[in-house]
C-alpha cells in the first residue's frame, strides 16, 4: 500500500524539523512546505530515498498553499511568528494565513489537520501574540471543524530560542537578569511560572494527532512534568553553562528601556538598512507581556497523557545543549581527566 502523504507547513523550523523526522519514522511520506526550500534541504536524510520532499509555498499565498496540498492526506500547520516585522503581522500569519491553510485543506479533501497554536491563546489577553493565536484557532475551526489544535508551553530542545537565549546571556553578561513583580529575595519573587515541554514530546503528539482521527476537533495543552519560576529557569541555565553568574530579579519597569532600544534597533535594521534581522537580546513590549503572564497548563484540556506520552524533564535535556556556552577552560577540565583515564 502506498504511504500516506503529510504536508508540513513550517517543516524546516525548530519544532517543524522534529515533526518531520517523527512523521518519516512513523512511515509517512512528508512534503515540507516553506518559503525557502534550500534552507530545508538538511531534512532530506530524515527519510528513505524520496520519502521527504520540498515545495516552495507561503501560507499567505492561497495559490501556493493549494498547490502544496495536491494529493495530501494530512496537514500540519506550524507557521507562526514571535515578532511582527513589516507585512508579517500576527493577524496576517496567525489568523488570515491559518484560515487560508484550513480552508484549502477543506477544499482539497484533506482528512486530518493539526494546527499549531500556543498556550495562553486567549481573545481577552493583553498580548497581541496570544490574542492572534486565539483568533487563529477560531478561524481554523470555522474552515475545518475537525482540526486538532495544539497549545504548547515554551518548547525546549537543542535549537530552541528560549534556553539558548539565556545561555547566550550567561556567556556574554556578568549577571543574568529576570523580571519579577514582587521582592526578588522573597520565595514568591521568582517571577512568572512556565511549564517547558520537550520538542520531541510535542512532535510525537503531532504524529499521533495526525494519524488517529479520534483526536479530531480537540484542543490540547502540552506541558512538561514540572512548573518552573523564571528564577528556577535562570538557575538551571547558570548550572548547565557552568558560568556561575549572579542572578538578579528586576522589576518589570526595567524592561521599558530595553523595549525602546529593541524597537529602535529593529526599525533601523528593517526600515533603513533593509535587513530583517531580529535583535534577540532586546525583547518587544509584547514579549514582555508574555513573560509576565507566564505559561502554565490550565488543566482544563487534554495534554500529552491523551497520547500516552510521559513528559520529558528539562533538567535531563537542557544541559546537553547548553554545554556550548560553557567557558572553554571548564570543558577542558572535564575532558582532561577523561583522556587521562584511557
Ligand atoms: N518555540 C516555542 O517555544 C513555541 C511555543 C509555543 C508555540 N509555538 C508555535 O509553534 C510554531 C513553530 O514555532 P518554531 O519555534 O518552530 O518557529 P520557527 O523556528 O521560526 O519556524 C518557522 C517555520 O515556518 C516557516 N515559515 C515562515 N513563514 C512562512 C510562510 N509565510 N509560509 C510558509 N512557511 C513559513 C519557516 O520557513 P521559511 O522561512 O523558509 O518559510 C520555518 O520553517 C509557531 O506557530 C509558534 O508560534 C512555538
Amino acid at each position: 500500500m502506498a504511504q500516506k502523504l503529510a504536508v508540513v507547513f513550517g517543516g524546516s523550523g525548530f519544532i517543524g524539523r522534529y515533526v518531520v523526522r517523527h512523521l518519516a519514522a512513523a512511515g509517512w511520506r512528508v512534503r515540507i512546505a516553506v518559503r525557502d526550500t534550500q534552507q530545508a534541504q538538511f531534512l532530506k536524510p530524515a527519510g528513505d530515498l524520496g520519502q521527504v520532499s520540498f515545495v516552495p509555498a507561503s501560507v499567505t499565498n492561497a495559490q501556493s498553499v493549494a498547490a502544496a496540498l495536491e494529493g495530501a492526506d494530512a496537514v500540519v500547520n506550524l507557521v507562526g511568528i514571535l515578532l511582527e516585522l513589516g507585512r508579517r503581522t500576527f493577524k496576517s500569519i496567525h489568523v488570515d494565513a491559518a484560515a487560508n491553510v484550513a480552508a484549502a485543506c477543506a477544499r482539497a479533501g484533506v482528512k486530518t489537520l493539526v494546527h499549531m497554536s500556543a498556550l495562553g491563546a486567549d481573545e481577552a489577553s493583553n498580548s497581541s501574540y496570544s490574542r492572534s493565536k486565539a483568533q487563529g484557532e477560531v478561524a481554523v475551526r470555522q474552515a475545518f471543524p475537525k482540526a486538532a489544535i495544539m497549545r504548547p508551553s515554551v518548547v525546549f530542545g537543542t535549537e530552541d530560542g528560549f534556553f539558548n537565549l539565556f545561555g547566550l546571556m550567561a556567556q556574554v553578561f556578568p549577571v543574568i537578569p529576570y523580571f519579577t513583580s514582587t521582592n526578588p529575595q522573597s520565595p514568591e519573587g521568582g517571577g512568572a511560572s512556565f511549564q517547558p515541554v520537550y520538542v520531541g514530546d510535542v512532535a510525537q503528539a503531532f504524529v499521533q494527532a495526525i494519524t488517529d482521527e479520534a483526536h479530531a476537533g480537540t484542543t490540547f495543552e502540552l506541558g512538561g512534568p514540572r512548573v518552573y519560576s523564571m528564577r528556577d529557569i535562570v538557575q538551571m541555565v547558570n548550572q548547565a553553562t557552568m558560568r556561575h553568574r549572579k542572578i538578579i530579579g528586576m522589576p518589570y519597569v526595567f524592561a521599558i528601556p530595553l523595549n525602546v532600544l529593541g524597537a529602535c534597533a529593529r526599525w533601523a535594521l528593517h526600515a533603513v538598512l533593509k535587513i530583517s534581522f531580529v535583535a534577540p537580546l532586546l525583547p518587544t513590549f509584547d514579549q514582555i507581556k508574555l513573560l509576565k503572564a507566564g505559561n502554565v497548563l490550565s488543566g482544563k484540556m487534554p495534554g500529552l497523557a491523551a497520547f500516552g506520552i510521559e513528559p520529558t524533564a528539562p533538567d535531563s535535556v537542557v544541559p546537553t545543549y547548553l554545554k556550548r556556552f560553557r567557558p572553554v577552560q571548564q570543558n577542558k577540565k572535564i575532558r582532561t581527566p577523561a583522556r587521562n583515564r584511557s
